[in-house]
């Protein structure tokens, strides 16, 4: 499984993700306010095992040893996301300065190991308090979230170059408000396509705020995207691929890059409609300087009775998700997004596989499968990359196992294990390799620490 290293740039950032609910615990801590996470989860039924984010890595209090971790692995940046209701409890008013300095303290430390802070502003843990006063179906709720980012943006956009907005409004507004598998559980399609509406409404909103704040600063969006394949080359299943394309892919780059909502989709949908209103669709398409990929497997679609079927392949591997395998989804899908909507430049923002590990008796975490998924994912960057798209860095999901939502802890992803009962970290044998993989591609020097003041 040859990767060559050498396709890829000098100035290619080599990062790992997170997000603040599935690592930091300190649920009640230093004025935290209550997130829609914690509220789903201590609703019985909720959640595998009734697992929660209370505990989760305790990232709050062991920063310090994963940024050591980091520094490790050689990483050039770090993305993790901020907990809207540590700033704002309540969602909106009044600020909580302990809140921001968790962040400030976080960003320091990245910096002075030579590690570029990627915040997200929003991976999911909404506010409860916004949730009762209705939540992203309310318009208000995208209204709060811009004085949010500016909250935020003003502390630390002084040393913070990269923003991003939000996380997979896809997967936030339809698991979490039709599908009800997610925070804050609802099961009403009107409530989904309102709040992916607002979701984009208050990203094009943040994209001005964050410029006004941080002027020199790079901002995206991180969307979770899959390449759609026909399951044959009939006209049927041709469509049936394109339909979904539109659902997961085309709803979300269209407006932000287009500005309109998918001509195709908006027929079928008329829920859509009535929560646009003029304007929005100038804000949603505001110019971004990157785009955030999240990618971990393809669709495969067929036509069926009722519509749209996704199909298996059960002959190719499947993660411990029920995902498959398969790197050139994410090569042709970067080099789609690349032809068909000419983002400036793209980052793998989230991208790996959950297996089943254990700690063996060599103390080791023997993971080749994960090995295996990251190094063949990455050689489908280095030719989608050859193929002309602008890809300028990749970000494994995830430096640590963590609390993988409606799955609780039942789910690792991280190339560091985690032992939950003690918090132990233990690098697996996945981490060494991405190390030695780092190091080999970025043979410059690695510039010193950044002086922090
Ligand atoms: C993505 C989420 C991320 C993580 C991975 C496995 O959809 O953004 O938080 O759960 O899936």
């Amino acid at each position: 499984m040859p990767t060559e290293n050498s396709s890829f740039p000098q100035d290619f950032i080599w990062g790992a993700a997170t997000a603040s609910y599935q690592i930091e615990g300190a649920a009640h801590e230093d004025g935290r306010g209550e997130s829609v996470w914690d509220r789903f989860c201590a609703t019985p039924g909720k959640v595998r095992n009734g697992d929660s984010g209370e505990r989760a890595c305790d990232f709050y209090h062991r920063y310090p040893e994963d940024v050591g971790l980091m520094r490790e692995l050689g990483l050039g940046a770090f993305r993790f996301s901020i907990a809207w209701p540590r700033i704002l409890p309540t969602g909106r008013g009044s600020v909580n300065e302990a809140g921001l300095d968790f962040y400030d303290r976080l960003v320091d430390e990245l910096l002075a190991h030579g590690i570029e802070p990627f915040p997200t502003l929003f991976h999911w843990d909404t506010p409860q308090a916004l949730e009762d006063q209705g939540g992203w179906p309310a318009r208000a709720t995208a209204e709060a979230f811009a004085e949010y980012a500016d909250v935020v943006v003003r502390r630390l956009g002084d040393r913070v170059r990269h923003w991003i907005t939000h996380n997979e409004p896809w997967v936030h507004a339809w698991i979490g408000h039709s599908w009800g598998k997610h925070a804050p559980g609802r099961t009403s399609e009107a409530d989904a396509v309102a709040a992916a509406h607002h979701l984009l409404l208050s990203h094009g909103w943040a994209v001005d705020v964050i410029r006004a704040a941080a002027p020199d600063a790079q901002v995206g969006i991180s969307l979770n995207l899959a390449h759609s394949y026909p399951a044959s080359e009939t006209p049927e299943d041709e469509a049936a691929a394109w339909h979904v394309d539109g659902e997961a892919n085309r709803w979300f780059l269209d407006p932000i890059f287009r500005g309109s909502y998918p001509a195709d989709l908006l027929e079928r949908n008329e829920l859509a409609v009535p929560v646009i209103q003029d304007g929005d669709l100038a804000a949603i398409s505001a110019p971004t300087d990157f785009l955030g990929v999240n990618n971990y497997f393809r669709f495969i679609v067929s036509a069926g009775a009722d519509g749209p079927r996704m199909e298996r392949h059960a002959e190719n591997q499947h993660t411990d998700m029920g995902w498959e395998v398969y790197p050139d989804g994410l090569r042709q899908l970067l080099v789609r997004v690349a032809n068909d909507y000419a983002p400036k430049e793209i980052y793998i923002t989230e991208n790996g596989a959950a297996f089943v590990d254990v700690q063996g008796h060599d103390g080791r975490v023997h993971d080749p499968e994960r090995t295996a998924y990251i190094q063949t994912y990455i050689a489908a960057v280095s030719q989608a990359i050859e193929d002309g798209a602008p890809v300028k860095g990749y970000f494994v999901w995830s430096l640590l196992d963590n609390f993988e939502w409606a799955e609780g802890y039942s789910k690792r992803f991280g190339i560091v294990y985690i032992d939950y009962p003690t918090l132990v970290r233990v690098p697996k044998d996945s981490f060494y390799w991405y190390r030695d993989f780092i190091a080999a591609s970025t043979r410059t020097p690695r510039p010193s620490p950044i002086a922090t003041g």
